[in-house]
């Protein structure tokens, strides 16, 4: 066998080179490159590691001869907490890897301390490993949920050798690792959170999880760069990313998957921090649409789908004389550029003079808006602001706009036509095409428009 070749890594960005260099040349660094060493074993049960892939991956099989367990359903069992089922695509499936990011302070511990409270039993043991907190820290903690279960053993240690001991003698059918940022394989001289650590840290879960068929959960730290040692690095290796998001300020998260091997990664789950830890909000369009103004001018209700769920958004539009030579625009909840496009699609197709005037866009309630279908609110919100006439509360803006200010399909209008109706809205518009096919309308009102001119005319 040939001798292994010497290489070097960047342990912050993971640039490798044959060659050592004082700095890095992608981040520019310096003294960031270090020898990268071959994955050493996982401790002492690196025997069992070298059977594992010898015995896995050394026949290939005809994908026919696969056995099924029935439906794939038997691996998966549910958390019990149904807003995270619905985003995990129905439960944790043993023997994968799920990684669980946002930012510090957001919940993550105390939703996997709500997932021990739900899941962990004798049958069900889970292990709880935290490099982040005392076991007097966590037991407070969890005192204050409500933990009192059997089958949840903790253990606060960062080194890999000492959990895969742990993992080992207690057999986990749940290991959930706080966070994986602080965890450390003495083999490699980089720091715990460099890019080496978190990657090989990774890897070695991933085989724990292969080994002892357990459900690993890595939590995640998103740093304020957006991570470059973060989450971000690790997505293509776990088969499960879910995002914790939510303004600091606001009580609500939303937990998104952007990355599910096991179900749809549209969809969300919402929940509210208080006293007692998360508590799934059921109504999310009602708690979302709480305290919005009536009859004031600048406000619109879309309707956005976020997976299967249907959710109803305020939108709202402000305009006021620039003081300024060029005039301001903010967008808080969309993206910028598509504000700005919309702005400009007004200006140039509806005759609205915006270009004297700051224009600002907010989603009410610290959400986001990713679809195009709210388009149309939008639009509707910023005219009713310079017209300064409120729209009807009861309606219900939809529509996709485009450059020629023509209003667009969008996809399934009846799921959000329903989830309105049943927030008390009579009345919707809609792009003309898609009121041709819309059926099933349940008593709302429905007017069609082709351009944002007629669309403005029938709000304004
Ligand atoms: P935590 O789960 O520690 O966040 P992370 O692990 O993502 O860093 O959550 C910490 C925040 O949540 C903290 O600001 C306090 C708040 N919190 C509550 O409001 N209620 C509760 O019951 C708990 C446990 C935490
Ligand atoms: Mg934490």
């Amino acid at each position: 066998m040939a001798a292994a070749k010497i290489r070097f890594e960047c342990n912050q960005c993971g640039y490798e080179t044959p060659k050592w260099m004082g700095r890095c040349p992608t981040c520019e660094q310096f003294n960031t490159l270090e020898e990268k060493t071959a994955r050493p074993a996982p401790g002492k049960g690196g025997a069992g590691l070298a059977s594992f892939s010898q015995k896995d991956a050394a026949k290939p099989m005809l994908l026919r001869d696969i056995p099924v367990k029935a439906g794939g359903s038997e691996a998966r069992k549910a958390t019990g907490i149904p807003e995270l089922d619905r985003v995990l695509g129905g439960g944790l499936v043993g023997g994968s890897l799920l990684l669980l990011g946002g930012d510090p302070g957001i919940g993550k511990s105390t939703l996997l301390l709500q997932i021990c409270r739900q899941m962990a039993s004798e049958k069900f043991p889970i292990l709880y490993i935290s490099g982040e907190e005392s076991a007097s820290q966590i037991k407070l903690r969890a005192k204050r949920l409500g933990v009192d279960v059997s089958g949840l053993y903790f253990l606060a240690e960062t080194d890999l050798n000492a959990i895969q001991a742990a993992t080992e003698k207690i057999k986990p059918a749940l290991l959930l690792i706080d966070s994986i940022q602080t965890m450390r394989l003495s083999e490699l001289s980089s720091l715990p959170g460099s890019v080496t650590q978190v990657r090989e840290c990774t890897a070695f879960f991933t085989q724990i999880a292969k080994i002892h068929r357990a459900a690993v959960l890595l939590v995640g730290h998103v740093t304020k760069e957006g991570a470059i040692a973060g989450p971000r690095v690790l997505e293509h290796m776990v088969d499960c990313v879910l995002y914790f998001e939510g303004e600091g300020r606001d009580a609500y998260r939303v937990i998104r998957a952007v990355k599910n091997r096991f179900g749809s990664t549209h969809e969300i789950g919402v929940f509210e921090m208080g006293e007692k830890g998360l508590t799934a909000i059921s109504d999310p369009s009602a708690y979302m649409l709480a305290g919005r103004p009536i009859g004031v001018p600048g406000s619109a209700v879309c309707c956005s789908l976020e997976g299967s769920r249907p959710l109803l958004l305020e939108v709202q539009g402000l305009v006021s004389h620039t003081h300024f030579g060029t005039p301001r625009r903010t967008a808080n909840g969309m993206d910028y550029n598509r504000m700005v496009m919309l702005l400009a699609v007004l200006e140039k197709r509806a005759n609205y003079k915006l270009a004297t005037y700051d224009s600002y866009v907010n989603i009410a309630g610290g959400m986001r808006i990713e679809e195009p279908a709210a388009d149309a609110a939008v639009i509707a919100a910023v005219a009713s602001c310079y017209k300064n006439k409120a729209l009807d509360p009861a309606y219900l803006v939809l529509g996709e706009v485009g450059l020629a200010g023509e209003l667009r399909a969008i996809n399934q209008p009846e799921r959000r036509i329903t989830e309105a109706v049943r927030q008390g809205f009579t009345a919707c518009v809609l792009p003309a095409a898609n009121k041709k096919t819309v059926k099933n309308t349940e008593g709302m009102r429905i007017f069609g428009a082709s351009h944002i001119g007629e669309l403005l005319g029938l709000l304004l």
